[in-house]
């Protein structure tokens, strides 16, 4: 157990418990900003009786993309289809999902992103204009497209690479809403509803600590909670004290930041292969035998909101404050020619 990866982008099928989703914008928790806008554009669009214009939602795994669409769809009573990027590979496969919508339904199209070029277009068409156009029979005279009308429907996209859809397509979304990482006020919220949900015994300061060590992303936190109420549960008859929490989270080898191993792997690489950067995110990839693209999608976006790491034209560097968490003394002349120092985040 020690080795499963705490912050996997897969999601383990006990995270589809519905019951640890929120069905109401009224029980989601944070993304305030997100939440106002998005629903004043869902009171508008019923008051006027249309359906709500395409949104986007982009932001790093675990800060409720998914459970957004559902809502969404839930809040406009219109039916949930769901697909996703890596299975849309043909227009056949994009002709089967938009000739089953029916009026009002929510599209939830996930890793949208991962849609080829070819794909988007007849998608931004058809979000556009409610067309589908199929080209059917093989080629020269046979060949020839039928045109298909559509009903009324919301697009729904998410992704972790906003910059990877094509301008055209990032166009067509009327709403475009970015998630943010989580405070510690709203984790300790969403650590305290679930573990309500799942009637665990915890004590106040527990939620504190898992709150604390949980990347600010939701789906950690409920993660964090499983695994530490396994551990109560046969240490301490059941009860998530602090020593518990924290004896269970230095066990899954989560440290007080909410780092992991492939965290802190990635921050000693930089240090130790790199002398602390500048270094190409590929070159640090493959010294430390990881996937680029898990390490920019996963990884970097919280190293760098908590300032361990910056990104410069050159590369990635570490930052002072990394070299002091992981107990690394500071070359000299690395302090200088490197290394910013991270004033705000000084006393944590
Ligand atoms: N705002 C929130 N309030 C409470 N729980 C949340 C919230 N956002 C996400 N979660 C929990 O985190 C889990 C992961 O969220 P999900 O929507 O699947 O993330 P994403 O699609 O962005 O990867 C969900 O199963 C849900 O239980
Ligand atoms: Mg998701």
């Amino acid at each position: 157990m020690e080795e499963e990866r705490i912050l996997d982008g897969e999601e383990l099928s006990e995270d589809r418990d519905q019951a640890l989703r929120p069905a109401t914008l009224a029980e989601y928790i944070g993304q305030e900003e997100l939440k106002h806008n998005l629903n004043v554009f869902i009171q508008a669009a019923r008051s006027r009786g249309e359906v709500l214009d395409h949104v986007l939602l982009y932001g790093p795994p675990g800060l409720g993309k998914t459970t957004m669409a559902m809502i969404i769809a839930h809040e406009m009573n219109g039916n949930l289809v769901t697909a996703t990027g890596p299975a849309i590979q043909k227009s056949g496969d994009l002709a089967a999902v938009l000739s089953t919508l029916e009026a009002g339904d929510v599209l939830f199209i996930d890793e949208i992103h991962r849609i080829p070029r070819q794909m988007e277009e007849i998608l931004y068409s058809a979000m556009e204009d409610f067309f589908l156009d199929i080209v059917v029979g093989k080629d020269g005279a046979s060949a020839h497209s039928i045109r298909l009308a559509l009903p009324p429907f919301t697009l729904v996209g998410a992704t972790t690479r906003a910059g990877d859809l094509s301008a055209p397509l990032r166009d067509r979304f009327g709403i475009v809403l970015p998630l943010e990482y989580y405070s510690q006020n709203e984790l300790e919220q969403i650590v305290s509803r679930t573990s309500g949900i799942l009637e665990s015994d915890i004590e106040d300061v527990a939620i504190s600590e898992v709150a604390r060590r949980s990347r600010g992303t939701p789906r950690i936190a409920n993660r964090l909670l499983r695994r530490i109420r396994d551990f109560a549960q046969v240490y301490n008859e059941g009860v998530i004290s602090q020593d518990v929490a924290d004896d269970a989270l230095n066990r899954l080898k989560v440290d007080q930041l909410g780092l992991d191993r492939v965290d802190r792997k990635y921050l000693e690489g930089i240090i130790y292969r790199f002398s602390g950067g500048p270094v190409g995110v590929e070159a640090l990839a493959s010294s430390i035998g990881e996937d680029a693209t898990t390490l920019e999608d996963m990884y970097e976006p919280y190293l760098l909101q908590t300032g361990l790491i910056n990104r410069t034209p050159r590369g990635r560097i570490a930052t002072r404050k990394a070299y002091e968490h992981l107990h690394i003394a500071l070359p000299d002349d690395t302090q200088n020619a490197y290394v910013p120092v991270q004033d705000e985040e000084e006393g944590e």
